[in-house]
């Protein structure tokens, strides 16, 4: 959420911060804005920015007339302190407007700065957190910026991903990380800063990622790395596997359309040199797990947020079945203030896409802080979570832009079955169990793009399900979190309000709700529990409720149904959920809704 962008070169700079500002608005997307160092308009040395309430567009409409530099930094916003609008938007100058601040994260103690700056005559500008940092820059007694920035930054608590200019240091470009993204793209004589590669590789795919702790300077020869308290570090620079036209729609109308459409690529990516069929296995290179440590393992709990969550509860469910291990799934924004009981035999997995998401985040660090083992499965290679985890599963979905997630969801599901066989293979699961899973896990791709040949009927259903005043998903046991999952999709995207129930709950309450004005979306796999789930349609059915199955045969009391290709039954929850986003997805379109940026919400949500 919020995306910075920075550039120190030769090249004029504006444009290629509202570039880098297009790629990142899906982390962000109310308010947006640049400062540069201007030249060429009889005021060099001076800072000047432009604001605007809005996207990207709408700053690009605003930018003044021969607004030109070659060092600038840029943001993207998502507010959290103070409303959107132009004067809330960064970045956030000092009251000489010397100094310039964009800021990803949160100042917890920005309240009481603000007190004592207001008190030593500061006039604020703004309502945003940020502000007390570019005056408390200003304000700093140093020589230098990055003193300056160091001196300031000791006032603060909370999290921060920064980028500075001072028109005093025409030369250079501060950045520093705490909790928030930072990564520095090196090009030839030219430097990117940004929170997320994905407004770098088009320029470069040579990046450091920052620690926390940790600052940089940029100038257009160089860089330099140290720790907030003056010491070099020793950064090297790595190459992003991910190509710049990842990054790009591909000829669809949406990221969303796209990424969906991506996923059979998506998990052939993420089975690709994995299967070991001598052993009836998989490899995980690194997992750091080895396999008495494996056995000894007596629980396994999974902590993640949103679908990352609902995907762990599938990944808990897998784990359980073919590895036997008592395993669930917990949100990690509930985990980390209940003051969990950290067993030093239970294995934790933080599972995210982005591997930034605050929550997860803290979850990890509070468990490694009380010395347990926790393992990754993350999608961003080098994230925050990837570092600080023992090891684990990267889940190659590729970038993801849509805000809501997809291709992520899918693919972190298949790594969890790949760990759960792992782990399964290691303990008891046999030989014949192990080529089973193994032969479904190869069928998935094909499965995927069968299901998705089907999407021209699911577009004529979504339409006929968009006047729903509200829909009820619900599953049973492992069909249960692809209805969560499918009811968070559908109002993301749609704002149809939906709930999830496990299908056996129905009748202790939810089945009030019933009524024609409120279809239920089924998931009906022909599992052991087919008769079961049979049951619950028939209870909707007696109560006037329109039913769309999900399932592996037509549902005779079904209104429609969504034949779903069959797999293993461990593995079914992986292809149940996809015609489920393209649901949402063409709901959203009847309803002409902003699809890849939905309203009040961001991507990786960095901040508490
Ligand atoms: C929903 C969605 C969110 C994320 C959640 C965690 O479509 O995308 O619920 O899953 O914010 O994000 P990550 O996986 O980056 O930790």
């Amino acid at each position: 959420m919020c995306g910075i962008v920075g550039y120190i070169g030769k090249r004029d700079v504006a444009p290629l911060l509202l570039e880098g500002l297009q790629r990142l608005e899906y982390r962000g997307y109310d308010s947006a804005g640049i400062a540069l160092h201007g030249s060429g308009t009889g005021r060099a040395g001076g800072l000047r920015t432009a604001k605007a309430k809005g996207r990207v567009r709408d700053l690009e409409a605003k930018l003044p007339p021969r607004f030109a530099g070659t060092a600038g930094i840029a943001h993207t916003r998502w507010a959290t302190h103070g409303a959107p609008s132009d004067e809330n938007a960064h970045p956030h100058l000092d009251d000489a407007g010397r100094v310039a601040v964009v800021h990803n994260g949160i100042i917890d103690n920005a309240a009481e700065l603000r007190a004592r700056l207001t008190a030593a005559g500061v006039v604020f500008a703004s309502e945003t957190d940020t502000e007390v940092l570019a005056h408390l820059i200003g304000r700093a007694e140093a020589e230098t910026l990055e003193e300056k920035v160091r001196h300031a930054l000791r006032h603060i608590e909370g999290t921060y991903g920064i980028a500075v200019l001072h028109a005093g240091f025409p030369d250079r470009i501060v950045v520093a990380r705490n909790g928030s993204p930072v990564v520095l793209g090196i090009g030839e004589k030219e430097m990117f800063v940004s929170s997320d590669v994905a407004a770098l590789v088009s320029h470069t795919r040579q990046v450091i990622t920052l620690d926390d702790g940790e600052m940089a300077t940029l100038t257009a020869d160089d860089y330099r790395t140290y720790t907030t308290e003056g010491s070099r570090t020793a950064a090297a620079p790595t190459t992003v596997e991910w190509e710049a036209e990842s990054y790009d729609m591909g000829g669809h109308d949406t990221y969303m359309h796209k990424e969906i459409s991506e996923q059979a690529d998506a998990v052939d990516r993420v089975l690709r040199g994995r299967i070991d069929d001598r052993f009836a296995t998989v490899h995980l290179g690194g997992l750091n797990l080895d396999a008495r440590e494996a056995r000894a393992v007596r629980r396994v709990k999974i902590l993640g947020c949103g679908s990352a969550y609902h995907a762990g509860q599938i990944g808990a469910q897998m784990i359980e079945e073919l590895a036997r291990i008592p395993a669930d799934a917990e949100p990690a924004s509930e985990f980390r203030y209940r003051n969990p009981v950290v067993d030093p035999d239970t294995l934790y997995i933080a599972v995210s896409q982005s591997g930034e998401t605050y929550d997860t985040l803290a979850a990890v660090q509070e468990l490694k802080r009380k010395g347990a083992r926790v393992l990754g499965v993350v999608n961003v290679v080098g994230s925050a979570i990837a570092r600080e985890t023992d090891g684990g599963v990267y889940v190659h979905a590729g970038p993801e832009v849509c805000v809501v997630s997809t291709k992520c969801f899918t693919n972190t599901a298949v790594a969890f079955a790949l760990l759960a066989l792992h782990l399964g293979r290691i303990r008891d699961l046999s030989v014949a169990d192990g080529r089973r899973i193994i032969d479904g896990l190869r069928r998935l791709p094909g499965q995927i793009e069968e299901i998705l040949r089907g999407e021209e009927r699911i577009a004529k259903l979504a339409a006929a399900y968009a006047d729903a005043k509200s829909m009820m998903f619900v599953g049973r046991v492992r069909g249960f979190p692809v209805a969560r999952e499918a009811s968070l999709k559908l109002k993301e995207v749609s704002y149809i309000h939906a709930e999830a129930y496990p299908a056996s709950e129905l009748k202790h309450g939810p089945l009030a709700l019933i009524e024609p004005a409120v279809p239920t979306v089924a998931i009906v796999p022909g599992d052991d529990l087919l008769e079961k789930n049979r049951a619950t349609l028939e209870e909707i059915k007696a109560r006037s409720g329109r039913i769309l199955a999900v399932a592996h045969v037509e549902q005779e009391k079904a209104d429609d149904t969504i034949v779903v290709p069959a797999n293993e039954p461990e593995l079914d929850p992986v292809l149940l959920g996809i015609p489920l986003q393209l649901l949402a997805y063409h709901t959203a379109l009847a309803l002409g809704r902003d699809i890849d940026k939905p309203r009040n919400l961001a991507k990786s949500v960095t901040v508490e």
